[in-house]
């Protein structure tokens, strides 16, 4: 009904040489059928480099952020146009370490929601809380206005054609992962409101990935979860051991 999908995050992380060399190890790896759907986004500087390598391959190629505009005087930005004339499939948004340190709002992740889907690129929408939103009982309520903010404005024939990833920010980076059950409820949560805005049939095709410390440990007892579709990996996709053995452990429902 809905893919199953593993997306490694490399960050400002591999210059061209360790990207190749981590993209074409991990070709090697999941060129077997029955596998989720892999993706990999590396920094902007090497993204046609890894579309070339990855091409009819398993894996595909997302960038980690762009602006909305399809070009003009912004200094250092990427358009979406960009992307797709480098070949580039998805891209992530609304990345927590993009709103806490460049300062994006669930606004400017709406506006770039919408320019994705425009240009035919699948976005990656990002959202969690932090842990203080956690400790004061809200991050339901936090989780649910970015994704009601974040799809203002986009229509039932676009919402299968995203993809949301639920990343607690206490989690990120810090080997600290939300419990199955924890992950399960946001996750749920994320979908619910998807179907308060879309109905229950499409909101049951929209892939909910988890993301927040996922390893080759914790992403069976994850994705066995009925809500958790996959997992977004920042760290432990660097390496195309770990990430394959992510990939190879991932349960496919
Ligand atoms: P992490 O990062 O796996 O290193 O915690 C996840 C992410 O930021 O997407």
């Amino acid at each position: 009904m809905r893919k199953t999908i593993i997306a490694g995050n490399w960050k400002m992380n591999h210059t061209g040489a360790e990207v190749r060399e981590t993209l074409s190890a991990l070709i090697g790896y999941v060129a077997d059928k029955g596998m989720p759907e892999v993706i990999v986004a590396p920094v902007f500087p090497y993204l046609g480099e890894a579309v070339s390598l990855a091409k009819e391959t398993g894996v595909r190629i997302a960038a980690q952020n762009m602006h909305w505009k399809d070009s003009g005087a912004y200094t250092g930005e990427v358009s979406p146009a960009m992307l797709v004339d480098v070949g580039v499939s998805h891209v992530i948004l609304g990345h927590s370490e993009r709103r806490t340190y460049f300062n994006e709002t669930d606004g400017t992740v709406n506006l770039k929601v919408k320019a994705a889907l425009a240009h035919g690129l699948m976005p990656v929408l990002c959202c969690g809380e932090t842990l203080e939103q956690r400790e004061r009982g809200s991050a339901t309520a936090v989780i649910e206005a970015q994704i009601a903010t974040a799809l203002d404005g986009i229509n039932r024939e676009e919402i299968d054609r995203i993809i949301v990833a639920y990343e607690p920010v206490w989690a990120i980076g810090t080997g600290k992962t939300a419990g199955v059950a924890e992950a399960q409820e946001a996750c749920s949560a994320i979908r619910r409101k998807i179907a308060g805005l879309y109905g229950k049939d499409l909101a049951a095709a929209v892939s909910v990935l988890y993301g927040g410390s996922v390893k080759a440990e914790n992403i069976a007892a994850l994705t066995s979860a009925p809500d958790i579709d996959g997992g977004l990996v920042g760290g432990a996709s660097l390496k195309a051991d770990d990430f394959a053995a992510i990939i190879q452990h991932a349960v496919i429902k």
